[in-house]
């Protein structure tokens, strides 16, 4: 026979020198989420192993990512007042805003990335300003840009819009340029679905609409060349990073935006992705770490280049065990 292809698979060595696709500490990003109190560390219920975080005990687990090589965090801020505007998600003294400023003061060595959504802290969980129970495009952009610049204010260094309300790219790139942010950049959820898979997260960022659903903002799951409208508006408005989310139902997506555009591709590999493998793996259905691992891989094959994930910490350790 000429063709053997298990040639190639015959030992480790070769196994090592022949693959085209690995997985490095640098491609992940954790998502955390810090809440206002003192002293609070407290296990997250829908996400095993991932905590709330009062910024006092900040420390911990900021000093934990940096050891972990993972170079960047995504934030998200669960505030205690909520109200129809969602004014703490703009307030410099909002969560999140404190919280960017204390981990400054705690390390330089890490990305700080910051969510921009309205729905931690609109009394009515939706992503931005409801006009006859319909979310406002236009009225929601002038809030995006209030919340882009203030976390740029305490010292974002990317912004990640989530809201997948139009023209929101643009809205927050003129809006940081105007207040001499230039090179805040910005990492677009652009092809965002309405998904049932940010079920835990929902719970864990106590951001569930009280009525309704996200489906006249959020993309419709049955749709693929849409996901590249998106895209191509966002890249006109000047991200500089484009997301697909979720990751793992949606691998077909981040192929296609990856033949189609040159910059860098994120994959947010969501809660609902996180819960089902822990899940399974409580009930001794699967092995935790080898299936965490080969998602992952599979969203790096499928061509991202950033992968948002629960696992970033873990699997920077499994990375290193090998
Ligand atoms: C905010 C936002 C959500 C997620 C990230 N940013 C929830 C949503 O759109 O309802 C989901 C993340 C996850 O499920 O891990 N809009």
């Amino acid at each position: 026979m000429i063709k053997r292809t298990r040639r190639l698979r015959v030992n480790n060595l070769v196994r090592d020198i022949v693959r085209e696709n690995t997985l490095s500490e640098n491609d992940l990003i954790f998502p955390l989420f810090v809440v206002e109190g003192e002293n609070i560390k407290e296990e997250i219920s829908s996400l095993d192993g991932n905590y709330h975080w009062s910024i006092d005990r900040l420390e911990e687990i900021i000093n934990e990512v940096v050891e972990s090589g993972v170079k960047g965090i995504i934030l998200f801020g669960i505030p205690n007042h909520k109200d129809c505007v969602g004014s703490e998600a703009y307030s410099d003294e909002g969560i999140v805003q404190k919280a960017i400023r204390k981990i400054k003061e705690i390390t330089d060595e890490l990305l700080i990335i910051t969510d921009i959504c309205m729905c931690q802290y609109t009394d009515h969980g939706h992503c931005g300003i409801l006009e006859n129970d319909y979310v406002d495009n236009d009225k929601t952009l002038e809030k995006l840009k209030e919340i882009a610049v203030s976390h740029a204010r305490a010292g974002a260094h990317m912004v990640a819009p989530s809201d997948m309300m139009d023209g929101r790219v643009l809205a927050i790139r003129e809006a940081l340029d105007e207040e001499g942010f230039k090179n805040v950049s910005i990492m677009s959820y652009s092809a965002k679905y309405a998904s049932a898979f940010y079920g835990p997260f929902r719970e864990a960022a106590h951001s569930t609409p009280s009525f309704g659903d996200r489906k006249t903002y959020q993309m419709d799951p049955g749709n693929r060349k849409e996901a590249f409208v998106e895209v191509e508006n966002d890249l006109l408005e000047g991200a500089d990073i484009i997301m697909v989310k979720p990751a793992l139902s949606y691998l077909d997506i981040i192929r296609d935006v990856r033949e189609r555009i040159d910059v860098p591709v994120a994959a947010y590999s969501v809660s609902g992705e996180f819960a089902m493998v822990k899940a399974a793996a409580k009930a001794g259905l699967v092995d935790e770490k080898k299936i965490a691992m080969e998602m992952l891989l599979s969203m790096k094959r499928a061509g991202a280049d950033i992968i948002i994930t629960y696992y970033a910490l873990d699997a920077a350790k499994w990375i290193k065990e090998k």
